[in-house]
């Protein structure tokens, strides 16, 4: 009897391992899914008379999350894509790709090949705006690549149904390297809920898990209905948190890693640094549009807070800020709340109160800067989902005819951001450090939130990932 060689053995097991890694390759990029699958079954072969459906070796994916397709006049790395058939549009429904591209104002012409359920060819539609999502006064990034929301109409005769892929392609019917997902979330009971908030590519290289209960246990008692947070890199037990909450439903894990391309995170000049934020932001806020009333782009190591004893949500504290808004006969696009600093190395940082552990960082520290930062100055706010086009950390930047948004103060008599930071240096900050203001409004809440806490922390002492 002739027995396998070894060397037949290391053969047989390198190919099998390859194969496992090509498997586990494919199924971690995010447009290889069964809706993929089943929709490339009726079209792999060439079928069409005008471009074709990418097949899986079609594609030039990069680094996961992004596809990349070089035209004559501008490299584009694709994200995601959206479908926007909100209301004042000016021109009607249509489809939005969010990309980073590495020219300022491109010109090259590119189309939309839209795929639809029940159709083989592709309907085309030429692309009729790349509009950056950045304002060109904060200065150009010319050497690196910028984020743009790339838009092309759904043709009037087929606005009945919802592309389910979109290309982009230089030629009308080209075959193109790249296809995306068309999102088009909606509210399962019909209904939107309230608040979405969204936190950028966070990198926890420590272990911030106690800080970061205490945050999510605070917001699920504001009324805060959803988290979609986007990690660059995360600490073990940090991830454990993120995904007990995950299961919970009440946040949603997006991890994320920008283009090779592109400098390193370390070594980004601060244009490419500040506009890969937008790439996140912009994310959320298309791929929900429809599912709730409001987005809020937010760290983790702030809050907005309604002041007074009798608003105990966010939902109190807005209707009470859109009560006074009427007063001036206008549609408001955003409701900023304006930031105060809560200093953690004040001359009180020793003191100690009765029940509340020191670990718990936005209990224990109750004293802030006298002084609000002026001039809306990193304002956190409230943002119209069905108003507003293009959106920054701040401050909404676009909105659907007039193009220039409307806001109204969140008035510092009802509410505001409360903002952790160890230190900082702002002249409100300075000013304060020696006789800062004691600000206790959180503890309205203070029995709730250290039963949550602790309920939460046992909860996930024991949690499991699925
Ligand atoms: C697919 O169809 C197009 C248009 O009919 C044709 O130009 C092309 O050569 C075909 N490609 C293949 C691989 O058959
Ligand atoms: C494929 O992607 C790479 C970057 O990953 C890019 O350099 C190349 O130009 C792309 N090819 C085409 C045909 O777009
Ligand atoms: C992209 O296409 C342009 C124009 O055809 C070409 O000059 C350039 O080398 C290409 N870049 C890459 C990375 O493929
Ligand atoms: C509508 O589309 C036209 C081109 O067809 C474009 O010039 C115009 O800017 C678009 N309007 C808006 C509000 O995007
Ligand atoms: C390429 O696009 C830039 C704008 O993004 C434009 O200034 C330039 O003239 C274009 N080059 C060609 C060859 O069309
Ligand atoms: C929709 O209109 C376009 C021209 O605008 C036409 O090419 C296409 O065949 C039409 N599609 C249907 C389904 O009627
Ligand atoms: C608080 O305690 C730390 C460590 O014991 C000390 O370094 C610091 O000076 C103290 N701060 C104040 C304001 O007393
Ligand atoms: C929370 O747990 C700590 C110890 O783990 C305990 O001292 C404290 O009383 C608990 N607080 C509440 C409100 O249950």
């Amino acid at each position: 009897m002739k027995f396998i060689s070894k060397t037949e053995i290391f053969i047989f097991s390198t190919f099998l391992i390859l194969c496992l890694f090509y498997l586990h390759y494919l199924t971690s990029l995010s447009i290889i899914n069964i809706n993929y699958i089943n929709f490339l079954k009726p079209r792999h072969q060439n079928i069409s008379h005008c471009g074709r459906f990418p097949l899986l070796v079609d594609l030039n994916i990069s680094d996961t999350n992004w596809q990349v397709t070089n035209t004559s006049n501008g490299t584009f790395y694709l994200f995601n894509a959206y479908y926007d058939d909100r209301e004042g549009l000016q021109n009607g429904t249509v489809i939005r790709i969010l990309a980073l591209i590495n020219k300022i104002d491109p010109i090259v012409k590119t189309f939309c090949q839209m795929w639809f359920d029940n159709l083989k060819e592709p309907e085309i539609s030429e692309i009729y705006e790349y509009r950056m999502l950045w304002p060109k006064y904060w200065g150009v990034n010319d050497k690196g690549a910028s984020p743009y929301l790339i838009s092309c109409k759904i043709p009037q005769n087929r606005t009945d149904q919802a592309p389910e892929f979109v290309s982009l392609t230089e030629d009308r019917c080209g075959f193109a390297n790249n296809v995306m997902e068309v999102k088009n979330k909606r509210p399962k009971n019909g209904h939107k809920k309230h608040f979405l908030i969204s936190v950028k590519n966070v990198e926890f290289n420590d272990d911030v898990s106690m800080l970061l209960i205490e945050w999510c246990e605070i917001l699920k008692i504001l009324g805060v209905d959803k988290i979609e947070i986007f990690i660059v890199k995360a600490h073990q037990n940090v991830l454990k948190v993120l995904e007990f909450y995950q299961t919970e439903e009440f946040l949603k894990i997006k991890f994320i890693k920008f283009p090779h391309e592109l400098p390193n995170r370390a070594d980004q000049s601060w244009h490419q640094w500040s506009q890969n934020d937008l790439v996140p932001y912009h994310d959320s806020f298309y791929e929900n549009l429809r599912l709730y009333e409001f987005m809020v782009p937010m760290d983790v190591d702030e809050f907005i807070i309604p002041i007074r004893d009798e608003d105990r949500t966010w939902q109190d504290l807005l209707k009470r800020t859109i009560e006074k808004s009427k007063s001036k006969n206008e549609n408001f696009d955003a409701f900023p709340a304006t930031n105060r600093y809560f200093l953690l190395k004040s001359s009180h940082q020793n003191e100690t109160y009765d029940g509340i552990p020191k670990k718990l960082r936005f209990l224990s520290n109750i004293y802030r800067a006298f002084k609000a930062t002026p001039n809306g100055g990193n304002a956190k706010t409230f943002m119209r989902m069905d108003r507003i086009l293009a959106v920054h950390n701040h401050f909404p930047f676009s909105c659907i005819g007039p193009e220039k948004c409307k806001s109204f103060d969140v008035s510092l008599e009802d509410g505001h951001l409360a903002h952790y930071r160890t230190d900082c240096d702002n002249p409100e900050c300075k000013e304060s450090k020696l006789n800062p203001t004691k600000d206790t409004t959180l503890w309205k809440y203070k029995e709730e939130i250290l039963k949550n806490v602790n309920e939460t922390i046992e909860r996930i002492k024991n949690f499991r990932k699925p």
